[in-house]
């Protein structure tokens, strides 16, 4: 079987992240919109680094405005995930794009998504769950305002928190009120951590905010004691190498600590983060774990199982798409 056609699930997706640049260019036509910036001559999405990467992603999300917007976006996003394969996906969903954290606004966004999910669904045969995720850089009290989105809409589709961003902003523990609401709406509980922060921001994720998985979390192989720890602890690492690749965390697939981490028995799962963004998709990434360290067919059936395990779905979900 090729490895485009292998099913696969995935972790670790930003919806804004994932919208193809023809996708944002036609609707920032329809409406208008001056994107000056967002893109290289070459129509691909232009940054220089991560902070200016997060830039242009808030820049380019100035197109989506409304409920009707985030569905489109919805069937754009599963098509191209259904097409490598992909079975079983979960996105990171931000309230401070979807009505700017107005719960009766950000109500009829989530209608909109998970209602296109839906029929994505019944046709394509792909499932999506969501994880309401505030942005880091926005604050603590932005965060309260989008913990109470997620809390009040927990549900079959919502079913986990998280927290992206700029992981040079603050610490974990400021954010503690909002990932307690979360946690007791009955929301599953993930953080970006590890990527632009060392071994400590994971350690500070995984005892300030009790998350059961970490975006990323990779940089926890400067520190030896914290992997053991997250192998012990089964903290499950949403990897998506070929993110840190492109944004220059390291300097190719050979060079990442995937493999290491592996090794040492951290329940790693692989994703795309922002692919258009990163030129990648999720055959991309498996094409390059098998050039790089030879991952096989049954390595990659091991890493979905890992995956589906993980997922923040209920029973009845896992049970399907294993
Ligand atoms: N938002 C979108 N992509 C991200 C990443 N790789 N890290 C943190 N926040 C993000
Ligand atoms: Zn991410």
């Amino acid at each position: 079987m090729s490895l485009k056609a292998l099913p696969k699930v995935e972790l670790h997706l930003h919806f804004e992240g994932a919208a193809p640049p023809s996708f944002i260019r036609g609707l920032a036509q329809e409406k208008s919109v001056n994107l000056t910036g967002v893109f290289n001559e070459d129509g691909s999405y232009a940054f220089r680094d991560f902070v200016h990467f997060l830039s242009v992603y808030e820049a380019a999300t100035e197109v989506l405005k409304t409920p009707q917007d985030f569905a489109r976006l919805t069937r754009a996003v599963l098509e191209e995930s259904a097409n490598h394969g992909v079975v079983y996906t979960e996105t990171f969903l931000s309230p401070d794009f979807c009505g700017g954290r107005d719960l009766g606004a950000w109500r009829e966004y989530l209608h909109a998504i998970q209602e296109e999910a839906a029929a994505c669904e019944r046709d394509m045969g792909i499932t999506l769950r969501g994880i309401v995720t505030p942005i880091r850089h926005f604050g603590p009290e932005k965060a309260k305002e989008t913990a109470l989105c997620a809390a009040e809409t927990v549900g079959d589709f919502l079913t986990g928190f998280g927290l992206a961003g700029d992981e040079a902003k603050g610490k974990p523990k400021d954010f503690d009120y909002s990932f307690d609401m979360a946690r007791e709406a009955g929301l599953r509980l993930t953080c970006h951590a590890g990527e632009w922060g060392g071994p400590q921001s994971v350690r500070d994720a995984v005892r300030d905010l009790r998350v059961e998985r970490i975006g990323h979390g990779v940089r926890a192989i400067e520190d030896l004691a914290l992997v053991d720890e997250l192998a012990e602890k089964g903290i499950v690492l949403e990897v998506c190498p070929g993110s840190n690749v492109a944004l220059g965390l390291y300097r190719s697939f050979r060079h990442h600590p995937i493999e290491e981490l592996r090794k040492r028995e951290v329940k790693v799962t692989v994703s795309t983060d922002d692919p258009p963004f990163f030129h990648t998709t999720m055959t991309r990434e498996y094409e390059m774990l098998n050039a790089a360290f030879e991952w096989n067919e049954d390595d990659f059936k091991t890493l979905n199982l890992a995956a589906i395990d993980a997922a923040f779905c209920d029973d009845a979900t896992r049970d399907r798409v294993r």
